[in-house]
């Protein structure tokens, strides 16, 4: 294990938060979800950061936070599905972040996605879209992250199992 920071990457869906909730409990670590902060720095939503100041504004965020993840000695992260795709990833990956890919079927995502109007990228999208992006950045997350899990597996103790026996 390269250190005690994990971070949970992966497409809008795929369950990063919840596993990444239970692996903090699991580990004993505290749990921070990056639009979470961002939220809270700002004093608005996501989807208003993105309707009111744009994607790129949104984007700049993303990155600046970095610094702040960078102060937890231990963490485990969940990151929004955009995260690892800026430049914040290089630091990320100097600071010996462990990036973990939660690898979960288009079709899974999809169903927890569709018509959620706080994921301005999901609500602006038809199906067939949303699978052109799904498919584009998945490998992209391969390539960024260290390891990949499986994300459609029933329990979430099981991919939480599958994480700790790969860090
Ligand atoms: C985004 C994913 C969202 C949020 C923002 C942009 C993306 O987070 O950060 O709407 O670019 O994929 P989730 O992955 O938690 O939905």
């Amino acid at each position: 294990m390269k250190d005690n920071r994990i971070m949970l990457t992966g497409f809008m869906g795929s369950g990063k938060t919840s596993v990444a909730t239970a692996l903090a409990r699991e580990l004993n670590y505290p749990f921070l979800d990056t639009d979470k902060y961002i939220e809270e720095r700002e004093g608005m939503s996501v989807a208003d950061i993105f309707a009111k100041r744009g994607e790129a504004y949104f984007r700049t965020l993303e990155h600046q936070i970095t610094f702040d993840l960078m102060k937890n000695f231990s963490a485990v992260i969940s990151s929004g599905g955009g995260f690892i795709l800026t430049d914040a990833v290089y630091q990320l990956a100097a600071s010996k972040f462990n990036l973990v890919f939660l690898d979960t079927p288009f079709e899974v995502c999809l169903s927890r996605i569709k018509n959620d109007k706080s994921r301005p990228l999901a609500a602006t999208r038809t199906d067939e879209e949303l699978l052109k992006l799904y498919n584009y950045r998945r490998g992209i997350y391969r390539a960024r992250s260290d390891f990949s899990v499986d994300g459609s597996k029933k329990l979430l103790s099981d991919v939480v199992d599958e994480i700790i026996h790969k860090l």
